[in-house]
Order: C-alpha cells, then sequence, then structure tokens
C-alpha cells in the first residue's frame, strides 16, 4: 500500500493520510470460503479441492453445485435450458458483427427483465443463469452465421448443449467432455476483476442478472479476458519449434509480451495450464499443434529465464486453453465468452455469500482536487 498520490495541478495536498493502493492491490476487500488462489504454491483450490482433482474426477455440474453449496455430488447435474422468443428477437436485433460477449450480456440482460427475479440470489437462480447462458450464446453463434438458433437436447450437459446447438448437429462425446473440464478450469478464480464486479453489484441488493452483466462487462477488457486466440496466432506464425529461439528473442527485443506466459497472481506453474495441457494431451487431432506448443513453451521459457533474470515468469493457463478450445473446434472470436460460461459457477456462487452476509461495497476516495473556488463573477 502507499501514501503517494497525483495531485492535479493547482489542487491543495491532499490532508487524508490514510493509506491508498491503487488497483486495490494488497486490500483484503472480502472474506470467503469458495476458492483459493495461491499463486505463490501454484495451488487452486475450489472449497478446498484442489483443482487437478476436480478436472480429473468431476464435471461442471458437479463442480457448479460445489461452488455454490460446498458439497460435493458427483452425480450433480446440469442441462441446457432452452431461451424464450424475447431473447431470441434481442439477440437477431444485434448487428451480426457484435462482439460474442456483448451477445451474452445482452441476453442476460434480457434474462434478468423476464424472471424478475426476486432478492435473495440463491442456488435455484444460478442453476438457471447458468443453464440459460450456454443456450443464448449458442444461439448467437448461429445468428452471426445467418443461421436459426436451434432447441437445447436436454439430455446432454451444458458443455455438450453448448456444441449441440452451436454446430446443429450431435456433439463429439470427447469434444464434449474436453470443454466440460475447461468450464471446470475457468470457473471460479477469487476476487478478480469480474467477481469483484458481481459482488459489488450484489452489495446494493440488485438481483443476479444484474450482477452477472456486470461481471461480464468487466471480463470484456483484454486486461481481463485473456486472449487464447492470440496464443493461437502466435504458434500459427512461429510455425514450426526451430524458429521459435529467434522469434521469442525478436519479440522480446520489441518489447512486446509473450502471450501465454506470466501472472499477476501466480508465481509457478498455473495448476490450470497443467490441468488444461492433460485435456489437451487427450486431443489426438491436437497431437501436432500440441507438439509444437510444448516444444515453444521449453524455448520461451528459458529465453524469459534468460532475459528477464529475476522475473518468475510461468505459463499461464491461457496457453492450453487455447489448445483445448480450438480442439473442441470453436472460433476463436467465441473463446472470451466461452470463458464468460465457464465463470458463470463462480460469479453466482459469489453473488449468493456476498448476500449471505450483505454489507454494501463502498470504498473510500482521497479527494486530490481543488477545494473552496468561487465561480468566476
Ligand atoms: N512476456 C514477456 N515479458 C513478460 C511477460 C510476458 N508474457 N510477462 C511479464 N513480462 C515481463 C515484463 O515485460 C516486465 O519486465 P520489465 O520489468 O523488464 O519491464 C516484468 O516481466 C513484469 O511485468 P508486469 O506486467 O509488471 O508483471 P505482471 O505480473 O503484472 O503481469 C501479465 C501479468 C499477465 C499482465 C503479464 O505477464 C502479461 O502481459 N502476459 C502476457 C499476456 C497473457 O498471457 N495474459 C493472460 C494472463 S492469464
Amino acid at each position: 500500500m502507499t501514501n503517494q498520490t497525483t495531485t492535479a495541478p493547482g489542487a491543495t495536498a491532499p490532508t487524508d493520510e490514510r493509506p491508498y493502493s491503487p488497483g486495490l492491490e494488497g486490500v483484503v476487500a472480502a472474506e470467503s470460503s469458495i476458492g483459493l488462489v495461491d499463486g505463490k504454491n501454484g495451488r487452486l483450490l475450489y472449497r478446498g479441492y484442489p483443482i487437478g482433482q476436480l478436472v480429473e474426477r468431476g464435471s461442471y455440474a458437479a463442480v457448479a453445485e460445489l461452488l455454490w453449496t460446498g458439497e460435493w455430488n458427483p452425480g450433480a447435474q446440469l442441462h441446457p435450458s432452452p431461451i424464450s422468443d424475447g431473447v431470441v428477437t434481442a439477440l437477431r436485433q444485434l448487428p451480426r458483427t457484435a462482439s460474442p460477449m456483448d451477445a451474452l450480456r445482452t441476453a442476460v440482460s434480457v434474462w434478468g427483465a423476464e424472471q424478475n427475479l426476486p432478492w435473495i440470489p440463491d442456488v435455484e437462480q444460478a442453476r438457471a443463469l447458468t443453464s440459460f447462458s450456454p443456450s443464448a450464446l449458442a444461439a448467437f453463434g448461429r445468428l452471426r452465421q445467418g443461421l436459426d438458433p436451434v432447441a437445447p437436447d436436454l439430455s446432454l450437459d451444458l458443455a455438450g448443449g453448448f456444441l449441440q446447438q452451436l454446430t446443429g448437429a450431435d456433439p463429439d462425446p470427447a469434444a464434449a467432455r474436453a470443454l466440460d473440464a475447461y468450464f471446470i478450469v475457468g470457473a471460479e478464480h477469487g476476487l478478480n476483476a469480474s467477481t469483484f464486479t458481481a459482488r459489488v453489484i450484489t452489495g446494493t441488493r440488485s438481483d443476479l442478472a444484474s450482477a452477472i452483466c456486470g461481471a461480464i462487462g468487466a471480463l470484456k477488457g483484454p486486461l481481463h479476458g485473456g486472449a487464447p486466440a492470440e496464443v493461437a496466432n502466435q504458434l500459427h506464425e512461429i510455425g514450426s519449434p526451430e524458429r521459435a529461439e529467434q522469434w521469442v528473442r525478436d519479440a522480446i527485443g520489441r518489447g512486446e509480451r509473450i502471450m501465454g506466459f506470466g501472472h499477476r497472481v501466480y508465481r509457478a506453474y498455473d495448476p490450470r495450464a497443467a490441468a488444461l495441457r492433460h485435456v489437451a494431451e487427450g486431443m489426438a487431432h491436437m497431437a501436432e499443434w500440441l507438439s509444437l506448443a510444448v516444444q515453444v513453451e521449453d524455448v520461451v521459457l528459458r529465453v524469459l529465464e534468460e532475459l528477464k533474470p529475476g522475473r518468475i515468469i510461468k505459463t499461464n493457463v491461457e496457453y492450453y486453453a487455447a489448445a483445448v478450445l480450438q480442439g473442441v473446434g470453436l472460433p476463436p472470436e467465441v473463446f472470451p465468452a466461452t470463458f464468460a460460461l465457464a465463470r458463470h459457477a463462480g460469479w453466482t456462487a459469489h453473488c449468493i455469500e456476498q448476500a449471505a452476509a450483505n454489507k454494501l461495497i463502498r470504498p473510500d476516495m482521497r479527494y486530490i482536487g481543488p477545494k473552496d473556488r468561487d465561480l468566476p463573477a
């Protein structure tokens, strides 16, 4: 935390000596028992369980129920829900060029207006919204290609139902399983910007749909939503392992960042990257891409260690998310909104937790502008 301040020209010096932390860095703004992000040791726990075990032995439905209720029920199920005519009409009004994140935010907003959700947000509302959003995003995925939405197969899980509604065909079970694993990995990550946004909105006693619209808005920003699509472009540009070293040195020489590496919190290998790498290894048709990715990863880690001594820059989740999302056949423009689908479980769990011990979130501000001026005569 810091007491430093940027005083505007002509402004009075601040008299408020309370600590100010830009970006709220280092400020503890909530207590939670949902997820632990242990950056130093490279651990991510949902309700105490490590992410690796949850991906290996769980499903997104079981993980979502775990995040919402704290109970582990491996048989839990979530199925895609049909979307209303009102939502389809709203999505049809959007330009086909609209970002899928904007479409998802719009759909959740319309859904919220239709549901008129009562305070206090609960697990039933969380289930309903989490089951709605994949159908809505898939509908827009078709509309933007000039195709009509298709009804969900209600026997599928959310990942399978998303793929089925996107393509209009029965999903490949292996692809659906891989996407389900991606959903688990993306479900929760502590008090990140979008989760904090959702908690702030819930803190005003606003409804769950409003909180998730705000969270989607926060996740849309490139500093948060990540860029697995850029990882894919990067590997495409590198092309072959022999070109990796020069490419990385040139990019760092130009002051660029290597996508898929580094993290604000993790100072060890991102456990989500490890889990998704394992998933990607199970996708036979991604073998060639993955072999290039693994070789490039080794080169990047070695060169970063040499060129950025003392900095601990390891592989992050985006690196292998790129492989999995590509492998299941999603177009890169839909990657960020697919991440938003995954994060529904964590967002809604935080809204429920916030509401259960609610306190309006209202930090203070240090005023650094002019004081006691008179308007010109
Ligand atoms: N490639 C090259 N250099 C990197 C780097 C990367 N991916 N990540 C960090 N660095 C370097 C910075 O250039 C900086 O070096 P300098 O001190 O010589 O200028 C140093 O490491 C610290 O950077 P900083 O931005 O302060 O670290 P951070 O921990 O706050 O950064 C990220 C976190 C995620 C913003 C950063 O690692 C990044 O931009 N990564 C690439 C984008 C990405 O993969 N995003 C998805 C994150 S899940």
